[in-house]
């Protein structure tokens, strides 16, 4: 069931001269997490917020804040996003040095713990991890920019990473992040997604992100209030 998926809206794609009214406009539009993209110019090419700044969205909406950290070394910056608000923080494993130190830390502090897989990134890296994780995160794009092109042999990883879940019985979030369209959204779904990340296609056009959000669940215009 394609409605079922839960959509993370990636605020990268957002006014950032309106970000608290942005994060509300999606938060009223049916998001179900909001995605916040934390990059430093050091891990990714590209600089964005802190978390100073997502303490002051957190006032602005009471889903769940799913902060994606892009930046190298993760660790002595996790306590910060955590007490900001983040209620979920994701790294990458190659961000380093010790993944299932950073992981433990998460969940200590408070926090459910993801996994981020680049492009080239192989899915065996969770299996010693997966029960100290509580998302997997599939960048289907390079980490860094928004409105990217989605890369679609991360469909077949999404497959692999939806067997070790369900293997796993552990319950496990599978996130896609980067190009999801309505039309890479049902790829993603049907390979085993249970969450999808948008920037670009739910932030086009002011006054249609409850389209937007609705068109990636599969959803049709003309059935949205
Ligand atoms: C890329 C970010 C993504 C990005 C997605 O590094 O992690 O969350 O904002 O943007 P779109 O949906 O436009 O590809
Ligand atoms: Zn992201």
């Amino acid at each position: 069931m394609t409605e079922n998926v839960l959509i993370s809206p990636s605020i990268l794609s957002a006014d950032f001269a309106c970000l608290g009214a942005e994060v509300a406009a999606i938060d009223q539009a049916g998001a179900d997490m909001i995605h916040i993209d934390v990059m430093d110019g050091h891990y990714v090419p590209n600089l964005t917020i802190g978390p100073a700044v997502v303490k002051a969205l957190k006032p602005h909406s009471k889903k769940p804040f799913d902060v994606h950290l892009m930046i190298s070394p993760a660790d002595p910056l996790i306590e910060a996003f955590a007490n900001a608000g983040s209620d979920l923080i994701t790294v990458h494993p190659d961000a380093g040095p010790h993944l299932h130190r950073t992981l433990q830390s998460l969940r200590n502090l408070g926090c459910k713990a993801g996994i981020a897989l680049n492009p080239a990134t192989h899915a065996d890296v969770i299996d010693y991890v997966i029960d100290d994780i509580d998302l997997i995160l599939v960048m289907s794009v390079n980490p860094g920019f928004g409105g990217q092109s989605f890369i679609t042999s991360q469909l077949r990883k999404i497959e692999t990473l939806r067997r070790k879940i369900d293997n796993s019985g552990n319950d496990i979030i599978l996130e896609v992040d980067g190009g999801v369209n309505p039309i890479t959204a049902r790829d993603c779904i049907l390979a085993g997604a249970s969450a999808l990340v948008a920037g670009s296609a739910v932030f086009k056009g002011a006054g249609t992100y409850q389209q937007n959000i609705s068109a990636l669940r599969g959803i049709p215009a003309s059935q949205v209030a």
